[in-house]
């Protein structure tokens, strides 16, 4: 087998964004485009020569091709071996699990996360460093530097290798270990909660569950856990054959497009719990019977509850929460006297927080939650917790949330996006908002809403001092209230535009109202200060969580 080494040319849009480097397929199908990227990684990578990288993906259409890619090339550049998930499958938090178990170099996640998929739908190509976390900023701007000056990439002349049998085999001089993409994930899980308690609620004739998969990574890793390992009732778990175009769905766990479980759980006879994941299983959305659980209140109660859940039972060091995600998580650190970091969006910016052991719990709006048991958000994990929660207080989903609001008040959150916005508009309007963020200052709205700051968030991480600035638009009122603006990262039609909105309400007999009804005026307001309809021409965002 020879090692080829092929002369090519850059591409200048390999910039990765929030998560990765995510395009549409045809995007990834042009010639040498992958290897560039891949090339690019390695390009950035010292010392990994005989080293193990951990590869897998959400098996979205090209999965399967570009794996074979990433394998000849891993072989060319001289790591030692490869641990690919059989079948090319590995949600995003199964293989931080694996790089961390087995103490690889890095691994490569193949997956857009919850953008559709199919011919027609985005492909992406992630990178994880050896704490099992997406690549920092430091890194994904190497590897983007690298992408604007390559010149030729290296390559394994072989055939394709089996990845539907588990097992070892030789690539050149590389080892290739197929394995089973769901045990070690399950025995993580397993070493973390109280099965035990969680078999007993699923298994006692009285509590009833669904779990959508949406035809995407998470079907395996939910049957094997929730049905087969914790004796949950055969279908528990729907939609759970991961496909190559997620069944022709958007594979984003919210309420927009979870429709399916989102009616069994409006349904007259609906179950007590519902949670969907999301294409690479790092996302969760949790339902109650006719109950939706925001991911802000989500990552409050899960620290609230930490101690039930024999993993955190000494209690957490502290949360961390994107700077868009409400604060009503700061009230529980702050009643636990824990410490809460604010970070820019994105995963990344957890990673030091969690090696440091500054913080034990993290959370995203973008129904993302997680812990120090990984260096991702984890979609199963967060319904697990939920579980052992409600296995442990005998609660329904609904007591938990408004008795949550009742002790600590309740923060009335939404995002609204705006997408597909052409780009060149999207820009004006964060430009004109950045440009007019000195006048606000003081200034007062509708007799409701003063202003007490404006800026544009900036974050210097606490361990290593690195500075991230451009962050989103934040602008604070007197009453605790936020309007946050940011364009999106992960996005690949045009530009789309998040505009998230928090309101707080001490008082328990307003906290039942609906969220649209109580945030009313802010959203009015959103779009007087941010000029949407004006700049966007919409009246109405396309996505409401
Ligand atoms: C979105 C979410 C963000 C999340 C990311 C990856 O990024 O908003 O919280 O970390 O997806 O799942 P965005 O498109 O807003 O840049
Ligand atoms: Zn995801």
């Amino acid at each position: 087998m020879e090692i080829r080494t092929v002369p090519t040319t850059p591409y200048s849009d390999q910039k990765p964004g929030t998560s990765g480097l995510r395009k549409a397929v045809a995007v990834f199908q042009q010639p040498h485009y992958l290897e560039n990227f891949v090339q690019s990684i390695f390009n950035t990578l010292t010392d990994y020569q005989g080293k193990t990288l951990v590869v897998g993906g959400d098996g979205r259409y090209y999965n399967r091709t570009a794996i074979q890619v990433i394998l000849k090339m891993a072989a060319a550049n001289g790591f030692g071996k490869v641990m690919v998930g059989q079948g090319g499958i590995l949600s995003t938090p199964a293989v931080s699990c694996l790089i961390r178990k087995y103490q690889a170099f890095g691994g490569i996640v193949l997956s857009a996360s919850h953008n559709p998929g199919g011919i027609h739908g985005d492909f992406g190509i992630k990178y994880n460093v050896s704490n099992g976390g997406p690549a920092p900023e430091k890194i994904t701007e190497a590897i983007y530097a690298q992408s604007k000056t390559i010149s030729s990439y290296r390559i394994l002349e072989a055939g394709d290798v089996d990845i539907d049998r588990l097992g070892t085999s030789k690539l050149g001089d590389m080892v290739v270990e197929v394995i089973d993409p769901v045990t070690d994930y399950a025995q993580l899980m397993e070493s973390i909660f109280d099965f035990e308690r969680i078999h007993e609620l699923l298994t006692n004739g009285r509590f009833h569950m669904k779990m959508d998969a949406m035809h995407a990574v998470t079907g395996p890793y939910a049957y094997n856990i929730l049905e087969y390992r914790l004796g949950a009732p055969i279908g528990t778990v729907i939609n759970s054959k991961p496909l190559e175009d997620f069944g022709g769905g958007h594979p984003d766990p919210n309420l927009v497009y979870a429709k399916e479980l989102v009616d069994i759980l409006y349904s007259d006879d609906a179950p007590d719990f519902g949670a969907a994941s999301d294409g690479d299983g790092d996302r969760n959305m949790i339902l109650g019977r006719r109950f939706f659980v925001t991911p802000s209140d989500s990552l409050a109660i899960l620290a609230h509850y930490a101690q039930v859940v024999p993993a955190y039972r000494e209690g957490i060091k502290g949360i961390a929460r994107s700077m868009p995600t409400s604060q009503a998580a700061d009230r529980v650190a702050q009643k636990l006297g824990v410490p809460c970091y604010e970070t820019p969006t994105g995963w990344k910016f957890f990673g030091n927080l969690l090696d440091a052991d500054r913080v034990t719990l993290c959370g995203e709006e973008s129904f993302g939650t997680g812990s120090n048991h990984v260096r991702e958000k984890d979609g199963l994990w967060a319904i697990l917790f939920w579980l052992n929660i409600l296995a442990v207080t005998q609660k329904s989903v609904a007591e938990i949330v408004t008795n949550h609001w009742a002790t600590y008040g309740r923060h009335f959150y939404s995002r609204h996006d705006y997408e597909e916005i052409p780009t060149d508009r999207a820009e004006d309007l964060m430009a004109n908002l950045r440009a007019n963020l000195g006048q606000l200052q003081g200034k007062q709205f509708n007799s409701r809403y003063t202003v007490a700051y404006a800026d544009d968030f900036s974050y210097t991480d606490p361990i290593d001092g690195s500075v991230s600035r451009n962050q989103g638009i934040r602008i604070g009122f007197t009453d605790g209230s936020r309007l946050v603006y940011r364009l999106s990262g992960t996005g690949t039609k045009g530009a789309t535009l998040r505009v998230y909105l928090e309101q707080y309400e001490p008082d328990p007999y307003k906290q039942q109202q609906d969220a649209q009804t109580a945030l009313k005026d802010l959203i009015a307001l959103a779009d007087t200060i941010g000029q949407i309809t004006h700049c966007t021409g919409r009246t109405a965002p396309t996505v409401i969580t």
